[in-house]
């Protein structure tokens, strides 16, 4: 590895602690300056259907403040029209497009583009012509690469979880998975980002992946952030990414 990856810090989880009791603290913003002032390259917000973090007005107020920075923000949105229309509306940086279901605790499973290119093509295609950068979240599985690829995605996030979750040979062979998506997204002139889950750790395995150039982390280093602080937990979460190059 010879580049240095992006770290992309998820703040959606500062909303769930806020929304808790109902009020204003803690405030995600108020977590976006702190990631960015300790090396965040970037900030992730996942608006979901059911507001169950991330509000309306905390994508206002995040898109001012990366604007304001210069910094990008990564808009993640179910595949709908509401979430398409919030997004020409605040033009972030890049909008990842991910699969929701109401029930589910986190993002389960990568969005399914293979099979359905005819929903995500015009999404895509409306998203691009606002000058948002598409990003599709995705199981690390060539054709769902291909399918990114023909429906006109500027990045794919190779989705981490399983990774993360497995042991032993069955993490090496998952890895080799995202090692043959990556190089094949490559070769089909994708970015590649790689997130969920990530931990210290694993992060660091995915930098030996040369296609990744950006990792987004979020319940990590949130919870890490209870013990050590936020900027700490960026700062651990940056060296350990920098030990690997
Ligand atoms: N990338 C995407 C597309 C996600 O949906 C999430 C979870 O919201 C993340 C990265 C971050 O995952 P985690 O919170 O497990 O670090």
């Amino acid at each position: 590895m010879n580049h240095r990856v992006r770290l992309g810090v998820n703040i959606d989880h500062v909303a769930t602690v806020r929304n808790a009791r109902g009020g204003v603290h803690p405030d995600p913003l108020r977590a976006a300056r702190e990631a960015l002032a300790a090396g965040a390259d970037g900030i992730t917000a996942h608006l979901r259907e059911d507001r169950r973090h991330i509000t309306d007005p905390d994508i206002a107020a995040l898109s001012l403040l990366c604007a304001e920075v210069g910094r990008p923000l990564n808009l993640e949105m179910a595949a709908t029209d509401e979430m398409l229309a919030i997004a020409l509306r605040h033009r972030p940086h890049a909008a990842c497009i991910v699969p929701e279901r109401r029930e589910e605790v986190t993002t389960e499973g990568g969005l399914a583009v293979a099979g359905h290119e005819a929903r995500i093509a015009p999404l895509a295609q409306a998203l691009t012509g606002a000058g948002v950068r598409v990003s599709l979240f995705i199981e690390p599985s060539l054709d769902q690469i291909e399918a990114a690829s023909a429906v006109g995605a500027d990045i794919v996030e190779l989705h981490t979880g399983r990774y993360c979750h497995l042991n032993g040979d069955e993490r090496a062979i998952e890895f080799e998975r995202l090692e043959q998506a990556a190089a094949r997204a490559g070769e089909l002139g994708l970015e590649v980002h790689a997130g969920h889950g990530l931990d210290y750790q694993t992060a660091a395995h995915m930098l030996a992946i040369a296609e990744v150039c950006e990792l987004n982390i979020g319940h990590f280093l949130i919870g890490e952030a209870v013990f050590v602080g936020l900027a700490s937990a960026i700062h651990r979460m940056r060296a350990a990414m920098d030990a690997v190059a």
